[in-house]
């Protein structure tokens, strides 16, 4: 065994491992065995690689030993199975010098139901005489050389044998890792699947942002863009740019941020209706929920858009045209306007309320950070998520109210019998504001109770 040892120091020499650290043996010599053999050495880890040809090996990792499969397999207790699965057969051979072995499988695989089993499953068939341990695969080559950071320092292992997932929990732990044992070997497909998944929580509010701005996209291009065309010949198409998008903007904020507190009102409805708060929701309810602060995030980013739009309306040049045109009429016709106050008062009302509502959809923003709420207990963390929430769409959405202010009563805003954007966008806000409305009334009248029981029994279905 002596002789097929490699030494890899620039010196040429053999380099015993120290009687005093404890071997750890890598099998595979990709990306990702290598960062795991380094991070392990500077862990204070004898690292012995196993290779098929320990000669000609051209892994250089200072002070890692390579040894031939059958004497690194002997070497160590624990072995990192760092290869792609297709190779796993050439572990068959080896069984006897695996017997009583951890392996450890960081593999992963390219899509979701690859392979009938899991990987580390399938590895624990091939060598039924070893212990296997599923873990590390939610960590790439790249973070294992740069040293975890918070966000990664999590890892998942699963295994059957509860001595295994210690020794490897103790070597993760040694790694500066914090190792979360997720049960038994059966686990190992769930944690394969993991790395694979895409932002599984963005998923849906995504998919929702995209839909609804698409929607109200268009149906704004008709009903203002194509509308002036087809009626009056005028091309006000540049409009796209600036007065549509501070349109789709703020109205997919405005929808998406009722969306967020949509699922709260009926899950306080449903819990009336079973009465009881010790029951499950059901599955659509609860992915609702839980996908709530991305909802929530994506509509501070609408809302965020739309003040940035707002912001650049006096410079646009269709602004600045128009006020002068106005003006040099005015002086040629000799002509003078009154100061409404009422308009005065309606303008700098929804300015001043949408400027509220935006204060306080950034402190939402700002308390759903992981590391500002960490620091918040529980009943704040609730206090400033729901009631500060409800108060925020409540301000947004009188801020829209008082910009719509009377024109719903003129015939001459529904274009083509289609009501205006703001309009549409107001319904779903105002919905969930009256429900919150009748479920937080201490005293409850008659007619409240009666709806009350209305709106659950219609939950039912
Ligand atoms: C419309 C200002 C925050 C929702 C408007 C308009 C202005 C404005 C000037 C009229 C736009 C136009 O005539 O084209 C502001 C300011 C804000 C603010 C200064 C804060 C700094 C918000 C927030 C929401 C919101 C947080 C909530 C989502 C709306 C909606 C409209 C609107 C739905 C109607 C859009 C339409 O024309 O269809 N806002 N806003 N605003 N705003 Fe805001």
């Amino acid at each position: 065994e002596k002789s097929e040892c490699v030494s890899l120091s620039p010196m040429r020499e053999a380099v015993p491992a120290p009687p005093e650290c404890e071997r750890v043996c890598v099998f595979g010599t990709g990306d990702l065995g290598r960062s795991l053999g380094l991070r392990l050495l500077q862990a204070g880890y004898g690292v012995v690689f196993g290779s098929r040809r320990p000669h000609s090996s051209s892994l250089l990792l200072h002070g890692a030993q390579v040894l031939g499969h059958a004497a690194a397999a002997q070497s160590a207790l624990l072995i990192f199975i760092a290869v792609q699965r297709e190779h796993y057969d050439f572990l068959v051979p080896l069984a006897n010098q695996l017997k009583g072995k951890v392996l450890v499988d960081v593999s992963n695989n390219l899509r979701k139901n690859q392979y009938p089993e899991a990987n580390a499953e399938y590895l624990q068939s091939l060598v039924p005489g070893a212990e296997v341990v599923k873990g590390f695969n939610t960590l790439s080559a790249w973070s294992l050389q740069n040293g975890p950071s918070d966000a990664n320092r999590q890892v998942y292992i699963c295994g059957d044998s509860v001595e295994a997932k210690q020794v490897v929990m103790a070597v993760a732990t040694k790694l500066g890792l914090s190792a979360l044992d997720q049960g038994s070997l059966s686990v190992a497909r769930e944690l394969e699947d993991f790395p694979l998944q895409l932002f599984p929580q963005w998923r849906l509010p995504l998919r929702i942002a995209i839909g609804l701005s698409a929607a109200f996209f268009f149906y704004l291009l008709i009903r203002d863009i194509i509308y002036a065309y087809a009626t009056q010949g005028e091309d006000i198409s540049f409009r796209i740019m600036v007065s549509l998008a501070n349109q789709v903007c703020p109205i997919v904020s405005l929808i998406m941020l009722s969306l967020c507190y949509l699922p709260g009102v009926l899950a306080s409805f449903l819990q009336l209706y079973r009465g009881t708060k010790y029951r499950r929701f059901p599955n659509w309810l609860d992915s609702w929920m839980l996908c709530r602060k991305q909802l929530g995030l994506l509509s501070l980013g609408f809302a965020f858009l739309h003040v940035l739009y707002t912001l650049i309306l006096p410079i646009r040049y269709y602004l600045m045209f128009w006020v002068t045109e106005h003006t040099v009429s005015l002086i040629r016709e000799n002509k003078t306007t009154t100061f409404d106050t009422t308009t005065a008062w309606r303008g700098d009302s929804y300015l001043s309320l949408g400027i509220l509502g935006f204060g306080l959809y950034v402190l939402l923003g700002i308390t759903s950070l992981p590391s500002v709420s960490n620091v918040l207990s529980w009943r704040e963390f609730s206090f400033v998520q729901s009631k500060l929430g409800h108060l925020t769409l409540l301000l947004c959405t009188a801020h829209t109210y008082l910009y719509g202010w009377n024109r719903f009563l003129s015939s001459s805003i529904y274009k083509w019998y289609t009501p205006p954007g703001y309009m549409l966008c107001l319904v779903l806000p105002s919905v969930v504001l009256l429900l919150k409305l009748l479920l937080i009334t201490p005293c409850r009248t008659h007619t409240q109770n009666y709806t009350l029981s209305v709106i659950a029994l219609s939950l039912r279905g």
